[in-house]
C-alpha cells in the first residue's frame, strides 16, 4: 500500500463519493460559493479544466436545469456527469478551436477555472505552467464575462499571485485571493478571485 497521503482517501474524498461527486476539488468551489455567492440559477457558466466534473456537477445542482454550463478539459468528464443544460468540449484550453467553442457559448455570468498543469515534482516550472494557465483564464474571463460576471482561479503559490492580482483589479471592482479550508494540507494551490467585471 501506498504511503503517499495523496492517494489515501481523507475526510473530504469520502464526503465527495458519499455525495456523488467524482473528486474532494467540489469542497473548495462550495466554499467559494459560500463566501462570495458565484452561482445563480439562471446564469450562465464558464468551467476551465472541469475533469473528472466535480465542479461541473455542484454548478449543475445549484442550476438545477436552469441557465446554461460549458465546460473544457484535456479530459474527459465522468461518465455519469451530465445535463440537459452542459455543454462539454474535450481539447486544450491554448487551442482556438476550443476558445471559439467557448466564445460561441457566451457571454458568461461566471468563469471558474480550475486547471491544473501535469506536475513535473520541480516547483519553478510547475509554478510557471500555472502562472501561464491563470494568465489565459485571465484572458477567458476579459474577452466572455459579462460586465458584473465573476471569476475564479487556482494558481499554485509563487507563480506571481500579486502580478495576477494587480491585472485582475483593473478588470474587476474587486480581486483577491482565497485559501479554502479544503485544500490539502500541504499543498500549495491557492485561488484568485475577481468579483463583478467592470
Ligand atoms: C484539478 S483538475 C480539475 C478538477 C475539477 N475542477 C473537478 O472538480 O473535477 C485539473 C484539470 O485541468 C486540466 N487541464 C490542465 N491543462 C489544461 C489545458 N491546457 N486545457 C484543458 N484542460 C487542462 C487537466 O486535464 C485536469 O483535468
Amino acid at each position: 500500500m501506498s504511503s503517499n497521503s495523496y492517494e489515501k482517501p481523507d475526510f473530504w474524498s469520502k464526503k465527495a463519493f458519499s455525495e456523488g461527486y467524482p473528486a474532494r476539488s467540489v469542497y473548495k468551489l462550495k466554499e467559494m460559493d459560500e463566501k462570495f455567492a458565484l452561482i445563480k440559477p439562471n446564469t450562465r457558466v464558464l468551467d476551465l479544466g472541469a475533469a473528472p466534473g466535480s465542479w461541473t456537477t455542484y454548478v449543475l445542482r445549484v442550476l438545477a436545469g436552469s441557465g446554461h454550463l460549458t465546460a473544457i478539459d484535456l479530459s474527459p468528464l465522468a461518465k455519469d456527469v451530465k445535463g440537459d443544460n452542459l455543454s462539454f468540449f474535450q481539447g486544450d484550453l491554448y487551442s482556438p478551436a476550443i476558445r471559439k467553442e467557448a466564445l460561441d457559448r457566451g457571454p458568461y455570468n461566471l468563469v471558474i477555472c480550475d486547471a491544473a498543469p501535469a506536475t513535473t515534482g520541480n516547483r519553478t516550472v510547475d509554478t510557471a505552467r500555472s502562472s501561464g494557465l491563470v494568465e489565459l483564464a485571465i484572458y477567458y474571463a476579459e474577452t466572455m464575462l459579462v460586465s458584473g460576471g465573476n471569476f475564479v482561479v487556482k494558481i499554485f503559490q509563487g507563480g506571481g499571485e500579486q502580478a495576477h492580482l494587480l491585472a485582475m483589479r483593473k478588470l474587476f471592482t474587486s480581486a483577491r485571493g482565497f485559501k479554502p479550508e479544503a485544500c490539502r494540507s500541504g499543498s500549495f494551490e491557492t485561488y484568485l478571485i475577481g468579483l463583478g467585471k467592470k
